[in-house]
């Protein structure tokens, strides 16, 4: 294609999404979960993979996984195909480099999102439920300290809903499930730096998107490696130490020299372009985010019936969505705010034991431990519920929300 033609097709896509990325929305019309958070920018540089026939995994993803370590404090990103994905390959990953073992234990919040407990399962390890903090809706952190024997070996916090959960467990591999808290902070520290490892989930919906995408940083070379041959059927290509390996199996052709029993969790080099594009904006938009969440929680405090979630002392809360509890019954406060526009969802999983995939996993044979009653997590379960947070979203918002709330709740 030539000059151009470039300038020409960029005007044409510019011209067919106007105002998008979508930057301010009005409250007037509700609060939707999510708002378009991608424009013309990352349709080019996607568009420009596509016509130059560079597709599949490579250049962009690449860059993309290097920027966004970088951005996190950290060395080593591994890109795949979802936030779940991230999740099965980190602790596959941990497994294979004999860091973990089939049948040690991990701590995880009974609140979390499905795939952060069933990969433990999956990668043959044993998930420890414990209940959440009533303050922060992430892992108890007295309770999963207590809930320590000979066999845990690992915990999974969960940072809910943009809420940086406690990463401090002397002992134990710390793996944080960042998956809907990009920018989160704690200690002066972005979330995804405070662990072993982390995973972020780029879903449409989340605060950057590379429509489906996830990625897990760490700074162990090591993990590293091993995930990038889980994440592309197990062969050598892309380890750091792939020239030892081909050098040891010289009677295989290297091009399939297969060395861990992998999956296929690729994003394509679309994904990686969209995904740099939109890392430029990530900063301005959580702060955005975070704004709204102070302001949100200040307009509904002392609101008899319902409570809100500000975020902890020395964190700053992502605010990938606005939670609240309920004191008596959700059902009527959810059915007022879907009336006004303003959709609703329950928090995550809620209580996952309480979820039937959890009942299967039992029927199945899965071995699991819950140490403690879930209380907290049951009254997550039956009473909590959230509305959409977004960088287009503002204080009239909050307005708009406070105003419904307090009516239901006089
Ligand atoms: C905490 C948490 N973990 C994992 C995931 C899974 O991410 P994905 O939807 O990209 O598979 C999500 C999705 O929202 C999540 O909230």
């Amino acid at each position: 294609m030539t000059p151009l033609d470039r300038d020409t097709l960029r005007r044409i896509v510019h011209a067919e999404m106007p105002n998008l990325p979508t930057e301010s929305h009005d409250a007037s019309t509700g609060m939707p979960l999510t708002v378009v958070g991608f424009g013309p920018e990352e349709v080019l540089a996607a568009l420009d993979c596509m016509l130059t026939t560079r597709v599949t995994m490579g250049a962009e993803v690449r860059a993309f996984e290097a920027e966004w370590a970088a951005w996190c404090g950290r060395s080593q990103g591994v890109m795949v195909n979802s936030g779940s994905s991230a999740n099965l390959l980190m602790l596959e990953g941990l497994v294979e480099i004999g860091r973990l073992k089939r049948g040690d234990e991990v701590l995880v919040p009974a609140v979390g999102w499905s795939t952060t407990l069933f990969p433990i399962v999956q990668a043959g390890l044993v998930p420890v439920i414990v209940d959440v903090h009533p303050r922060s809706l992430c892992l108890d952190p007295v309770a999963a300290r207590a809930a320590v024997t000979s066999r845990t070996k690992a915990v999974m916090p969960v940072h809910l809903l943009g809420q940086a959960a406690d990463c401090d467990y002397d002992g134990l591999i710390v793996l944080e499930d960042a998956c809907a808290a990009h920018g989160a902070m704690q200690g002066g520290r972005r979330i995804g730096s405070l662990g072993d490892a982390a995973t972020f989930s780029f879903f449409f919906s989340h605060h950057i998107t590379t429509v489906e995408g996830g990625i897990i940083v760490t700074d162990d070379p090591l993990l590293a490696d091993a995930m990038r041959s889980l994440r592309a059927h197990g062969w050598v290509r892309e380890r750091s130490d792939r020239a030892e390996l081909i050098a040891r199996n010289p009677d295989i052709d290297s091009r399939f020299l297969f060395v861990s029993a992998g999956y296929n969790l690729r994003p394509t080099d679309m994904a990686g372009a969209f995904g740099r594009v939109q890392l430029r904006r990530l900063d301005a938009w959580v702060a955005r985010r975070r704004a709204n969440h102070a302001e949100w929680c200040a307009a509904l405090a002392g609101t008899p019936g319902v409570s809100v979630f500000p975020e902890l002392p020395g964190t700053g809360h992502a605010g990938f969505a606005f939670a609240m509890l309920v004191d008596g019954e959700r059902r009527p406060l959810m059915q007022r705010l879907e009336a006004a526009g303003i959709e609703t969802r329950p928090i995550s999983g809620s209580n996952l034991v309480r979820q039937p995939a959890f009942q299967r996993l039992l029927e199945q044979g899965a071995e699991v431990r819950i140490p403690g009653p879930l209380v907290v997590a049951d009254s997550v379960h039956e009473r909590g519920f959230f509305v959409g947070n977004s960088h287009a979203f503002g204080p009239e918002h909050g307005r708009r929300l406070a105003e419904v709330v307090k009516a239901w709740s006089s």
